[in-house]
């Protein structure tokens, strides 16, 4: 089977396009390299054993990719790429909805186009918003409070109307919660720009000497110790489940939505002492204030994704921090 991975020079489409091709599957990248290295590709290629067939492109370029399918038969399109920052996002409206949205769109029509109908989308679980029950099943209301966020469920609205206009599309919609940790090998992980925004990188750096200290948002919440509790899952989980959510749209039409979590929650300083343990090293830290649109408690219901795709994450928590250190190690030297 030959699969268009789109963002696969990026931190999850890395690790997807390794998974896939370990598994046998015939893979080409697509990539405009806003967010990402070419070097990664070469490591993917380290890492296999294969070189990674690649074009410089981007999704919202329709000729690029009506060429592109024009010269490969693909089966099915997983489509990682599209900018993902919380922030930049509210002061950059336009640019997040015409790459994510328009993107997409450009995308589909290509593949409907091309007969080619099926479909593995990176969502987020930035699309329930502020959930009223946890751990959140995929029944939770949408809610989406910025415009990533709601780049995210439009095009989940797009495909709901798309698989309903006509049944030959499989489609997975696959709600991410917040992926970490690296490649084992220390040869892909994330290249975060600038002061990182999410934790584990952040540790990260502290850990190594980079940042004095971690600021931890907020030591009120309604939680274990009063910090913010997320569900941590790691990278190479994540991406099985996109090999698996693929086998299950091969066998059934439709549309599936599905969480990728672990079902377990963890908090801020629960992760930091997680980190300290599994590396050795000392993270010092300071609680601050709440960060603006934070949540207190959010993880998961994982049991839909165990039913209908067979698959559980099954990297620990102590896998996640030794793998992040491990590349952060390498993005150091
Ligand atoms: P990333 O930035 O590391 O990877 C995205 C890749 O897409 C990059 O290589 C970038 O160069 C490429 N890209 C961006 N716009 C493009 C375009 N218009 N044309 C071609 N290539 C383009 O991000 P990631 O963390 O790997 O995220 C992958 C997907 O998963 C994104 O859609 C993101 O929104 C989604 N997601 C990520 C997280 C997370 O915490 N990392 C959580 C939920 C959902
Ligand atoms: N945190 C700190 N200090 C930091 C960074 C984060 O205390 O320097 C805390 C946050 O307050 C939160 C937890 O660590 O309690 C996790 O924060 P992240 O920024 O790592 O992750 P978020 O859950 O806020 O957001 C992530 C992605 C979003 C996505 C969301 C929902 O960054 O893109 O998960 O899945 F929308």
């Amino acid at each position: 089977m030959l699969i268009l991975v789109t963002g696969g020079a990026g931190y999850i489409g890395s690790h997807a396009v390794v998974e896939l091709m370990l598994a046998g599957y015939d893979v080409v990248v697509l990539d405009n390299l806003s967010n990402s290295h070419g070097e990664t590709l070469q490591n993917i290629g380290r890492i296999v054993g294969q070189e990674v067939v690649f074009t410089h492109g981007d999704v919202r370029d329709e000729s690029l990719l009506t060429a592109l399918f024009e010269q490969y038969s693909f089966d099915a399109v997983m489509h990682f790429a599209g900018l993902k920052a919380v922030g930049e996002s509210v002061s950059q409206p336009l640019r997040y909805y015409e790459n994510n949205v328009a993107g997409s769109l450009t995308l589909l029509r290509v593949m409907d186009k091309f007969n080619v109908r099926q479909f593995v989308f990176s969502s987020s679980a930035t699309v329930y918003g502020n959930p009223a029950v946890v751990p959140v099943p995929e029944s939770s209301p949408i809610s989406t409070t910025n415009p990533y966020g709601a780049s995210k469920a439009m095009v989940e609205g797009i495909l709901r109307d798309l698989s309903h206009s006509d049944p030959e599309w499989r489609i997975a919609i696959l709600r991410y919660f917040n992926p970490v940790g690296a490649h084992p090998s220390g040869l892909i992980g994330e290249h975060a720009n600038g002061v990182p925004n999410n934790l584990m990188p952040y540790i990260a750096q502290v850990a190594a000497g980079q940042r004095e200290y971690l600021s931890v948002f907020g030591s009120d919440y309604a939680t274990v110790d009063g910090t913010g509790v997320r569900d941590y899952i790691h990278v190479v989980d994540l991406v099985i489940g996109h090999l698996r959510a693929l086998e299950f749209i091969g066998q059934s039409k439709g549309i599936l939505t599905c969480n990728l979590g672990t079902g377990q929650g963890y908090s801020v300083l629960q992760m930091l002492k997680a980190f300290e343990l599994a590396t050795g090293h000392k993270v010092p830290y300071r609680l601050v204030d709440r960060r603006p649109g934070d949540v207190d408690s959010y993880y998961a219901d994982p049991a839909y994704a165990e039913e209908v795709l067979g698959w559980r994450a099954e990297r620990s928590i102590v896998q996640m921090c030794q793998d992040s250190w491990r590349w952060q190690q390498v993005l150091i030297h």
